[in-house]
């Protein structure tokens, strides 16, 4: 009989079985949306707030964001961007987690969104009191949670990271001989795993909108297409990870647009992404990489039903109403906000 002592099984939480809302893409007759456009415009101004929105929202809000001196970007840039802002109030155009990290970074600001409604299917599958009892089974190891969480699972956190740095946090905790327990999302966890070949326990949660990418799917597209360069998102199964010539977040992914040779991409990503990647390089051919398709098994082929709940229409309305405010326990402020920082930091000093 071996003397090797013997570990405990690790049991993984079970994850809540996530609904998808069925959202309609807001459309606009042109008059309409002219007015709405000068409405918030002056809205804006007179408010002293300014419009941050994610790359997932449509072309319409992204132009306003940037026309209006507010900013398009990843959600490391969305936090960094609002913090470094002067306006009273932020007003943001992406999902929850974005407004909370928002509201954590600025307490003493007004921060508002078009629908407070647009959450995530990440931060839905990591429920704060199964996430707190999961790190109370395994107290050796430091938490690093990805920011598409709640601020009470973040306030569980040692450290909160997103796409664009996870590898390098990761690494420089591994180097220091930490291990992990890594959440929400799986398929990021195991590409930051293999990357970094850190010790990671990760937590079973996935993205609805990159889980549905295919792997036979992308290989019959690549086929099709030698020419094209692959880029994803690092929300999306091994299968599609393997075969990408660019892994990164959002904002790395528009920067492969800009930068490679190739005439054309196959993107796994949200097609919002596509608006921004058509401005980097007008002419060259942009393809969605095949997901389960409509009417098959994918709950949102290729764009996230919580970002199309933002609108013009709904943004003048909070702008004008003041409601859709995110407020955040004042206890929890402080704890949500140091493992933030600590990734606003490490971002600085590098
Ligand atoms: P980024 O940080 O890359 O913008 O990703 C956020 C997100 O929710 C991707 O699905
Ligand atoms: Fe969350 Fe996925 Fe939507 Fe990104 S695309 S906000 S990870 S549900």
């Amino acid at each position: 009989m071996s003397s090797a002592t013997l570990t405990p099984p690790i049991h993984l939480p079970a994850i809540p079985p996530i609904i998808a809302p069925s959202v309609e893409e807001e459309v606009l007759e042109p008059g309409e949306r002219a007015a709405l456009l000068d409405r918030i415009r002056r809205l804006l101004k007179q408010q002293d707030a300014v419009l941050i929105a994610h790359y997932y929202t449509s072309a319409d809000l992204q132009e306003l964001a940037e026309d209006t001196g507010g900013c398009v970007a990843d959600s490391l840039e969305m936090a960094r961007f609002g913090h470094a802002h002067p306006a009273r109030t932020l007003v943001v155009a992406g999902v929850r987690f974005m407004g909370e990290t928002a509201k954590l970074l600025n307490p003493e600001k007004r921060v508002l969104m078009p629908d407070l409604h647009a959450e995530c299917s990440l931060d839905l599958s990591c429920e704060p009191e199964a996430f707190s009892r999961f790190c109370d089974e395994h107290p050796e190891r430091k938490v690093v949670v990805y920011s598409n969480t709640s601020a009470r699972v973040k306030a569980r956190a040692d450290w909160v990271v997103t796409s664009g740095i996870a590898v390098r946090i990761v690494q420089h905790l591994h180097a220091q001989g930490d291990s992990l327990l890594w959440a929400p999302d799986r398929h990021l966890g195991a590409w930051v795993q293999s990357v970094t070949g850190a010790d990671m326990l990760i937590w079973p949660g996935a993205c609805v909108v990159h889980e549905a990418f295919r792997t036979q799917g992308l290989e019959a597209l690549r086929a099709a297409h030698p020419e094209a360069a692959v880029l994803v998102h690092p929300e999306s199964p091994a299968g599609v990870i393997a075969q990408a010539d660019v892994v990164g977040s959002t904002t790395q992914l528009i920067q492969a647009v800009r930068n490679l040779p190739n005439p054309a991409f196959i993107v796994a990503t949200d097609n919002g992404i596509f608006h921004k990647m058509r401005l980097a390089a007008p002419g060259k051919l942009l393809l969605e990489a095949p997901s389960a398709g409509t009417g098959a098994t994918c709950k949102s082929c290729a764009h996230c039903p919580w970002m199309a709940m933002n609108g013009l229409r709904n943004l003048a309305q909070v702008l004008e109403t003041g409601s859709n405010e995110i407020e955040l326990d004042a206890e929890l402020i402080p704890l949500a906000r140091r493992p933030i920082q600590r990734m606003l930091d490490f971002a600085a000093a590098r």
